[in-house]
């Protein structure tokens, strides 16, 4: 009998990749300090294991998650934290309200412009529990312990493994940046 887990367990990526469907996607993960987020306006990123996310306080005051993926060719949308009025594709522009809705798709045909309402950005369930913010990308997973519950939103499909980046953490915070973007 072992008395310690063998170090394979710490470097083998099928270990990671049980990991990640079995614990981690399934559950709540901390994203950032809710100070982060208390202005209308205010952005904050995060990460659900290998997915970005952005956490945002909208015009109501509402908290909102979102999958940090732009739906036109899958650029990442927010970079860094920041407070704006709304967030913008750095890729073409796409701009989508602090409530998710595509407001404009710069360049994009009317085909496009038809369908603004079906492009937004993809919802993530959003919880705070005392000065934390956690997010959880499975919409039929279990409740936050003790945590509101923000807006929830859909199951998210994560990108296939040879597009997805090196991480390896369940949760990185990227250094906050506060202060307007535009
Ligand atoms: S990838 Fe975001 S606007 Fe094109």
């Amino acid at each position: 009998m072992h008395s310690v887990l063998s170090w394979d367990w710490y470097t083998d990526p099928r270990v990671l990749e049980v990991e990640e469907r079995r614990l981690f996607r399934p559950s709540w993960q901390y994203v950032g300090p809710l100070e982060c987020v208390r202005r209308a306006g205010d952005q904050m990123v995060g990460r659900l294991v290998r997915v970005p996310v952005v956490v945002v306080r909208d015009g109501d005051g509402e908290l909102r998650g979102f999958l940090n993926v732009c739906r036109h060719r899958g650029s990442v949308v927010v970079a860094a934290d920041g407070n704006a009025p709304r967030l913008r594709c750095p890729y073409h522009a796409w701009t989508y309200d602090l409530d998710g809705t595509l407001r404009s798709a710069p360049q994009c045909g009317p085909e496009v412009s038809a369908e603004l309402a079906d492009l937004g950005l993809l919802p993530v369930r959003v919880a705070t529990f005392g000065p934390f913010v956690f997010a959880s990308a499975a919409a039929d997973g279990p409740p936050p312990p003790g945590g509101r519950t923000c807006p929830s939103g859909r199951s998210i499909r994560t990108a296939p493994a040879g597009r997805r980046g090196s991480s390896t953490t369940t949760s990185a915070r990227t250094p906050a940046r506060r202060g307007s973007r535009r």
